[in-house]
C-alpha cells in the first residue's frame, strides 16, 4: 500500500518564501489514495458516537462531508463570514495580519449534538480552534478534532480546547 505521506506534493516558497506548502491535491486526484485517507481519517472515531461532522471552508470540505458519511453523521459547513444564508453563530480568529472569522448554521446543531470537527491542515491552530468555539455556541459537544495532516514544528495544538482528542493522518 502507497504511504500517504509520501503522496503529499510538497511545494517550496508557496505560497510565500520560506513556505514549504503541503499539497493534498494528489490525494484526492487518486482514487486508491482518497479512500485511503478516509480510511484513516474515520478509523479513530468509529466509536465515538460522532452525530455531526463540522468541515472548514473551504480545504476542510474535501475531506469531511466524505468523512461524515463513512462515520454515519450528519455535515456542517463552518464557511468564511456572509456566505451562509440562515441565522449563523460566530466566531473570530487572528491572522497573521489582521483577522477572520468562520459562521455556522446553529439551528442545524440539535441538542446532544456529539461534533467532530475537521480540517485538512493544522498549522498554526487558529481555525480549528474558531470552528471548535462555533460548535460550542451553538450548543454541541466537540468530541474530537480531525485532521488529514499536521505541520508539527508550528504547535497548532496548543491552540486547541485542553482535553479533547485530536487525530492526524499524517504528521509532517
Ligand atoms: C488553511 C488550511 C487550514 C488553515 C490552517 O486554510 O486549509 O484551514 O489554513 O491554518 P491555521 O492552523 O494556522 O489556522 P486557508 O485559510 O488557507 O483557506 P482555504 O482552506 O480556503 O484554502
Ligand atoms: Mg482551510
Amino acid at each position: 500500500m502507497p504511504d500517504l505521506a509520501d503522496a503529499l506534493r510538497t511545494i517550496p516558497d508557496f505560497p510565500k518564501p520560506g513556505i514549504q506548502f503541503k499539497d493534498l491535491t494528489p490525494v484526492l486526484a487518486d482514487p486508491a489514495l482518497f479512500g485511503q485517507l478516509l480510511d484513516a481519517l474515520a478509523a479513530p472515531w468509529a466509536d465515538a458516537g460522532v452525530t455531526h461532522v463540522v468541515g472548514i471552508e473551504s480545504r476542510g470540505y474535501w475531506f469531511g462531508a466524505a468523512l461524515a458519511e463513512r462515520l454515519g453523521a450528519g455535515f456542517l459547513p463552518a464557511r468564511k463570514p456572509g456566505k451562509l444564508p440562515a441565522a449563523s453563530v460566530r466566531a473570530t480568529y487572528a491572522l497573521e495580519y489582521g483577522e477572520d472569522a468562520l459562521e455556522l448554521h446553529g439551528q442545524d446543531l440539535p441538542d446532544g449534538a456529539r461534533a467532530l470537527v475537521h480540517d485538512d491542515v493544522i498549522a498554526t491552530g487558529g481555525t480549528a480552534a474558531a470552528a471548535c468555539e462555533l460548535v460550542e455556541k451553538a450548543g454541541g459537544t466537540v468530541v474530537g478534532i480531525s485532521f488529514a495532516v499536521e505541520i508539527a514544528f508550528l504547535d497548532g495544538r496548543s491552540k486547541l480546547p485542553a482535553g479533547v482528542p485530536v487525530e492526524v493522518a499524517i504528521v509532517v
